[in-house]
């Protein structure tokens, strides 16, 4: 495995490391910087070593702003439950999202209601793959009371938000676990709002587990093969879009619609 095929928080911290070992050997050498003219070229190093590593453009802008933003922090008269606060904080949030390399943000209103319009008629059983804070599978529930609504989510803290927003609604579960694990048999639409990394492996477990005629669908993120059936845009961030797939009789599992 390449340095490119690293993870990018590994290929980051990576760029961050080298920036600061020159940095620590110019020292050596005898040249001396003012702290802010360190922090300058920590970030130049960094962003420089970054592109090296195919790092992409967002990660880029992470790498130039750290080193400004450990050097206001160092200087902040902050006490130090404060750091171990924020990571936690970030930790409870983000945790369950970073082997499957998926953040959390959320589906726009518009988003719900073409997915509401998405669902067969009858008792419907749908799953939100990593709901989040609960939006959709709320909504959802809300909409079709004749329907079951699970979500399952692998970050404490926004399990916690979307369990107890469930909790009134009797069609409505969440579950704190991986979505590696939800048996896809047992549902007539899976819905993710995910992003490209786990998306292929995603699939090849759609195809495995869903019956015929059950649906998948994906928020924005979409697959090289097969296209899907339908593709919804939606009103929220640039490019959102609900794409969908119906599994069909065939051996792949997948069948354009009707
Ligand atoms: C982009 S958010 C989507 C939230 C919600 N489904 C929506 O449409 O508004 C993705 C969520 O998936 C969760 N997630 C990532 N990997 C997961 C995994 N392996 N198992 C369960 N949840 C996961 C993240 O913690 C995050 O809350």
């Amino acid at each position: 495995m390449t340095l490119r095929h690293w993870p990018p928080l590994l290929r980051a911290l990576l760029a961050q490391g080298l920036a600061f070992l020159g940095l620590l050997a110019c020292l050596r050498l005898g040249l001396r910087f003012t702290p802010l003219v360190w922090v300058l070229l920590q970030a130049t190093l960094a962003v420089f070593l970054s592109r090296g590593l195919g790092l992409e453009v967002r990660w880029i802008l992470i790498q130039a702003a750290f080193p400004f933003l450990v050097w206001m922090f160092w200087n902040a008269p902050l006490p130090a439950w404060f750091y171990l606060a924020g990571f936690l904080l970030l930790a409870l949030v983000f945790g369950g999202g970073f082997r499957t390399r998926v953040p959390l943000y959320l589906a726009s209103r518009d988003a719900c209601d073409q997915l509401a319009a998405l669902l067969p008629e009858g008792p419907v059983r749908f799953v939100d793959l990593g709901c989040g804070l609960g939006g959709p599978v709320s909504r959802l529930a809300r909409a079709r009371p004749d329907g079951h609504f699970l979500g399952v989510e692998a970050s404490l803290l926004s399990w916690l938000v979307a369990w107890l927003r469930c909790l009134p609604l009797p069609n409505a579960s969440v579950r704190l676990g991986s979505l590696w694990r939800v048996n896809l048999s047992e549902v007539d639409v899976a819905y993710a709002f995910l992003s490209p990394v786990p998306m292929p492996a995603l699939w090849a477990k759609v195809q495995r587990e869903m019956r015929p005629g059950s649906r998948f669908v994906s928020h924005t993120f979409g697959l090289p093969d097969p296209p899907p059936a339908r593709t919804i845009p939606v009103r929220g961030r640039p490019g959102a879009r609900l794409l969908v797939w119906e599994v069909g009789p065939e051996a792949d599992g997948y069948q354009p619609s009707r």
